[in-house]
């Protein structure tokens, strides 16, 4: 089969790998349907994930076709089309027990397209198939469902349900990539009162407002703090999000909380940020950081099949299986091309 392999820093090639064969009772094999970059792929890329070695596949988001399950597989079948997550479950240790999938010490978690081959390939081992696939409902494409394999539900789990947004809420989100996109759409769920996006891309402040943001802000030009201020009585926002990354944005997401309030960190940052303990000692802040476990996608599925989310709009770019480098590249330069989720389909069988 075909694969989009890791040659190290920069390096990456489409290219012939055996094919992916069951190891272990719980595998299945999936042939790849449908799948997406992440902005993490990128990351692995400039060679901020060094777990990641030089002949690994990439990817950690699919939708596709179950072609043949391991013995000790029990609710997934040959012909099935499933989503397949980006955290894995072994459904035993205590994290999976309390639904952490993401902190899963049983050999899942963060694997696909990180610690074991991915899904950016003709075909997949997901291991763990029975808690680690979804099925695709009748009535959603493999499009809408892509978007469940990591932003939605990173988004949710990890900005809104850990910043705890409720009803009447002013919600501040630095960030409008895919993720922080995703953040105002599944925020929104929660009815805050407004929703600001703060960027430094026009066309990714355009994309927020078709996602539901009420007020928008380059903070290039803008004085975000005045803005969110002037909407507080001068307190600051009830939530905040960091969905950049960077040491500049989780300070800012810092600055723009009220006391009392929530600031939840989305981003993965690789330098160290400043924490001004000397301000906020003071000011009752909860700062949550987090892993997406993926334990609210069989909701998001039903808001999905029930059109209360609808993350189609995410999906900019199209492209055959085979053209990863020519995707690669519109989704690397995204200020240009404006680029927010680029999928990548198998021809119809
Ligand atoms: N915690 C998790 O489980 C998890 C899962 C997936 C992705 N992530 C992370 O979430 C972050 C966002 O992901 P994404 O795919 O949306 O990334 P992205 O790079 O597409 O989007 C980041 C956005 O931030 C904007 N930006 C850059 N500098 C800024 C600044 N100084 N002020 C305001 N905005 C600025 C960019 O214009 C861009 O629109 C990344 O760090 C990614 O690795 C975390
Ligand atoms: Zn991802
Ligand atoms: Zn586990």
């Amino acid at each position: 089969m075909h694969a989009l392999v890791f040659h190290g820093p920069g390096q990456k090639a489409w290219e012939e790998v055996p094919a992916p064969r069951i190891q272990q009772g719980t595998d299945a094999i999936v042939r790849v349907d449908a799948v997406t970059i992440c902005g993490t792929d990128l990351h692995i890329l400039k060679g901020d994930v060094p777990e990641v070695t030089p002949g690994r596949i990439l990817g950690h988001e699919a939708v596709g076709t179950v072609t043949d399950v391991g013995d000790a597989v029990q609710n997934v079948k040959v012909g099935d089309h499933v989503l397949v997550s980006c955290i894995t479950s072994c459904g035993a240790c205590r994290f999976c027990r309390a639904g952490q999938y993401g902190q899963c010490l049983g050999g899942g978690g963060w694997i696909l397209g990180h610690l074991i081959d991915g899904t950016q390939a003709e075909f997949v081992r997901v291991p763990f198939a029975d808690n680690s696939t979804h099925p695709v409902p009748p009535g959603l494409s493999d499009e809408q469902m892509l978007m469940l394999a990591d932003i939605l539900p990173t988004s949710h789990e990890v900005g809104v349900l850990n910043g705890k947004v409720r009803p009447g809420d002013v919600v501040a989100i630095v960030g409008a990539g895919p993720i922080g996109l995703a953040a105002i759409m599944t925020a929104r769920l929660y009815s805050p009162s407004h929703i600001i996006a703060i960027d430094v891309a026009e066309s990714r402040l355009a994309a927020a407002k078709n996602a539901g943001a009420d007020i928008t802000v380059n903070s290039l030009n803008e004085n975000v703090l005045d803005i969110v201020r002037g909407l507080t009585d001068g307190l600051g926002a009830d939530v905040t999000m960091e969905a950049v990354g960077i040491p500049e944005t989780f300070e800012l997401a810092i600055d723009l909380v009220r006391p009392g309030g929530h600031v939840a960190n989305i981003g993965v940052h690789g330098a160290p940020a400043t924490l001004h303990l000397e301000r906020i000692w003071i000011k009752d802040l909860t700062i949550t950081t987090g892993l997406v476990d993926t334990n609210s996608t069989p909701t998001l599925i039903k808001l999905l099949a029930s059109g209360q989310v609808d993350a189609s709009p995410m999906v900019t770019h199209r492209f055959g299986l085979d053209e990863f480098e020519n995707a690669y590249d519109v989704f690397a330069r995204a200020s240009e091309t404006g680029a927010l989720k680029v999928v990548l389909s198998a021809p119809q069988l």
